[in-house]
């Protein structure tokens, strides 16, 4: 059966593309995904090439994320990018708690946490990101760490807020290795994420969340990938890159074959 939400494909430029060349992307995509009405797009470029990206993108419907965001408003926080600046740049939605984050910049659940209850109240759709690493899955550890993710990240956060998240699945053992999890393993943990939501946020809350798959999709996986009922949509890092690839996962999503 397929999802019956809205698929929303975003792409993940993480520290790749100056501004220049991020616009360039920006301009090809916007071409390249003009007749695509049914799906969602969003690109989230480095901080530095928002700007670029949003306004070369006006006029279209592809939308515009941050990478990561700071829990406070403003303030004497050197390096850091608050809700309000991501927002003026023209950003509508922000990634928090990416595995890359976790993993190499001490990002915890409890920073995750704080993270989206700024993001949510600077008007930002956070996209939050949860998934196992290869040693957690190889344990049988994968739902315990993702019910933590969603426990801990989502402590205290309302239905106001529940219902305007968009929730993640990366296993972190699929990013940038080519090993994309299988359909059904993916559509496991998503089935067990929308239940966490139901108990969270009840049932409409879960019925209406978009849960996006990440970890090597490709045009060449991405239908499989949206034909199980709880994929609404992907998180794509390296086929991002390359305006042609994305947009063949944006087509992709729709279960025309690429
Ligand atoms: P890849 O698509 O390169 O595996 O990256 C996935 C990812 O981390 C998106 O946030």
């Amino acid at each position: 059966m397929m999802a019956k939400r809205r698929p929303l494909i975003a792409g993940n430029w993480k520290m790749f593309k100056t501004g220049p060349e991020a616009a360039e992307l920006a301009g090809q995509l916007k071409v390249l995904v003009s007749d695509i009405a049914d799906v969602d797009v969003l690109v989230a470029p480095a901080f530095t090439a928002i700007s670029v990206v949003a306004e070369t993108l006006k006029g279209s419907a592809i939308e515009v994320g941050g990478q990561d965001l700071f829990w406070e408003t403003e303030g004497a926080y050197t390096g850091q990018v608050s809700a309000p600046m991501l927002k003026a740049a023209g950003c509508s939605h922000v990634i928090v708690g990416h595995s890359e984050r976790r993993q190499y910049f001490g990002e915890t659940n409890g920073t995750v946490n704080r993270k989206i209850n700024i993001a949510l109240k600077g008007d930002l759709i956070p996209i939050l990101c949860v998934g196992e690493s290869d040693a957690e899955r190889e344990a049988q550890e994968t739902f315990l760490v993702v019910k933590e993710h969603l426990d801990k990240g989502l402590e205290g956060i309302d239905g106001d807020g529940l219902a305007k998240l968009i929730i993640a699945y990366e296993p972190v053992w699929a990013i940038g290795t080519g090993k994309t999890a299988t359909a059904e393993q993916a559509q496991e943990v998503h089935r067990f994420i929308r239940d966490w939501m139901e108990k969270a946020g009840g049932n409409s809350i879960a019925k209406a969340l978009r849960i996006l798959y990440g970890g090597s999709v490709k045009p060449g996986n991405i239908a499989g990938l949206m034909a199980m009922e709880d994929i609404d949509g992907a998180l794509v890092g390296g086929a991002s890159l390359d305006a042609e690839s994305f947009a063949g996962i944006v087509r992709g999503s729709l279960g025309v074959a690429q």
